[in-house]
């Protein structure tokens, strides 16, 4: 087996790998970085759209993995958009140079201040929304739409309709920032540049317009000549060496998922951030078959971020539809947050079949009453989590639907979902390596010397919206102590 020296490896490309990088090259350090996905932007592979899947739609599957219409005839292949299968919940997540961000929806929302107090009382809120969150959104390259571009594109019935319903209803609405360029955007509408958002691109990939972390942290980092991205690279365990430094087993895989190499890398500092699902999988792993040290707060304290998809059908009597042609983007939500009896936030999701389905579609972002926890048995990993979980989602999004439709009808969307509720469908999975519980103040894990976790994991379940921005800023937080403890000389 061909081994590898390095002195500080990370584990995964999406959001807490990437500022890691950027902020260690830039501090001079070397860096590898291991990712088990493809480098699209090197490939010279083109992103598939919703309405014609092909390489990018599936990692390794024969059927596409939407959360709805998903068809046969794949070859399995390394793309963008994966999918966790649990007992009562279905993970999605990005593969690839990016992590999440090459298939996320964008939307970049910072968390109400409040609840960012109530989750993390240890830190200081007046620091992240002065400094961190300012810099995530600043690197991220977040920006909003023009609202006189927003009320003329056809493209955006659907969030014209979804918010002049919610408003009939009586709640409010709020604008959500994205990392796409509304500036491409709207050169795109009119056919100067060619189209992406307007072309059912999205979960599968964008090929133009959304600022992924392949064209803002990554790129950066490389820039500075002290990373090294190894694509294709899957971390399959971990060891702690004697002199508590690490040794990782490595597959490096081909497109159809083949093993073409077995390696051994070691490295004296090793950052996780392989994703919430991807960090516990190899911590817990690591621990079940080579007596790696773990405190036992890692897999407890996870949550679903309190995602829960709902819809209405037949939204059409008084508002004639939601629109044939709809942007992959989101900009709108329902923002129900400061309602005690059922606080949450409805991002207003498009649904781009290339009809007018006349179907409404919300993502809803609730609290998380009750956590679940991640173990690891009979050599696969294992969720606690099941419907007592989602309960209280569920009368969430049942006020939700049944107010929306009294005031301007339609119908729960039992076209979509079994009884009209998508309790299992989960795109944000955080916790499990909860910041101060399983890790120090700034992600160093308990019982490590040389081991930090920087990424999903670190927050405790929820954060009320949208989270890469929150776990950009985290890492911020985290990596810039770190490297001023010289933690990684
Ligand atoms: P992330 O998952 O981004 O990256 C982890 C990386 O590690 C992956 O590239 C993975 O392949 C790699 N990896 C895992 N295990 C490995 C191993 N053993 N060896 C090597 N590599 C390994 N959020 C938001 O704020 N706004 C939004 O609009 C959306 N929309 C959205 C839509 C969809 C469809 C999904 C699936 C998700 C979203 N999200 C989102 C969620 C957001 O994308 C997610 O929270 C972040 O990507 C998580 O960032 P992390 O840094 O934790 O890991």
């Amino acid at each position: 087996k061909k081994e590898i020296e390095a002195p500080i490896i990370i584990i995964g490309s999406g959001y807490g790998g990437a500022v890691s990088a950027l902020r260690l090259c830039e501090a001079g350090k070397k860096v590898i970085m291991l990712e088990m996905g493809m480098n699209w932007g090197k490939s010279g592979i083109s992103y598939s759209n919703m309405l014609k899947p092909d390489k990018s739609a599936a990692w390794l599957k024969t059927k596409t993995i939407a959360p709805f219409f998903n068809i046969f005839g794949l070859k399995p292949f390394t793309g963008v958009l994966d999918r966790l299968d649990f007992e009562h919940i279905n993970i999605w997540l990005g593969r690839g140079v990016g992590g999440g961000s090459l298939v996320n929806g964008g939307m970049a929302v910072t968390p109400k201040q409040k609840y960012f107090e109530e989750i993390f009382p240890n830190l200081d809120a007046e620091k992240f929304y002065n400094i961190y969150f300012p810099r995530a959104k600043q690197e991220l390259k977040v920006n909003v739409i023009r609202e006189d571009f927003l009320n003329d594109c056809p493209y955006y019935k659907f969030t014209r309709v979804g918010e002049a319903e919610a408003h009939k209803a009586g709640f409010k609405t709020m604008r959500v920032p994205n990392v796409y360029d509304f500036t491409y955007m709207e050169k795109e509408y009119k056919n100067e540049v060619p189209r992406s958002a307007f072309k059912t691109e999205v979960i599968y990939g964008n090929n133009h317009g959304k600022n992924s972390l392949d064209k803002t942290y990554l790129q950066k980092a490389l820039d500075t000549g002290n990373l090294e991205i190894f694509d294709l690279h899957c971390v399959d365990d971990i060891k702690m060496n004697n002199d508590k430094s690490y040794t990782l087993n490595v597959n490096q895989i081909d497109t159809s998922g083949k093993t073409v190499a077995e390696k051994i890398f070691h490295c004296k500092q090793l950052i996780l951030a392989a994703g919430t699902m991807g960090t516990l999988q190899l911590l817990l792993k690591s621990n079940a078959e080579n007596n790696f040290p773990l405190h036992e707060n890692v897999g407890k304290n996870w949550g679903n971020n309190g995602n829960f998809m709902t819809g209405r059908n037949w939204v059409k009597p008084l508002s004639g539809g939601t629109g044939a042609q709809q942007s992959t983007i989101p900009v709108g939500g329902v923002d129900n947050w400061d309602d005690p009896k059922h606080p949450f936030f409805a991002e207003i999701a498009p649904l781009p079949m290339g009809m007018d389905v006349a179907t409404a579609l919300y993502l809803q972002i609730n609290k998380v009453d009750k956590k679940g926890s991640v173990y690891y048995k009979n050599g696969k990993l294992i969720l606690d989590w099941n419907e007592s979980h989602t309960q209280k989602m569920k009368e969430n999004a049942d006020y939700f639907i049944k107010k929306m439709n009294k005031a301007n009808g339609g119908t729960r969307a039992h076209l979509l979902f079994k009884n009209g509720f998508g309790a299992n469908i989960c795109y944000h999975p955080l916790g499990g390596c909860v910041l101060g519980e399983a890790t120090n103040e700034f992600g160093k894990l308990k019982n490590h010397d040389h081991l930090f976790v920087l990424d999903g994991s670190l927050i405790p379940g929820t954060i009320g919206v949208n989270p890469f921005v929150t776990i950009v800023a985290l890492t911020e937080y985290c990596i810039e102590n770190l490297i001023n403890l010289n933690e990684f000389s």
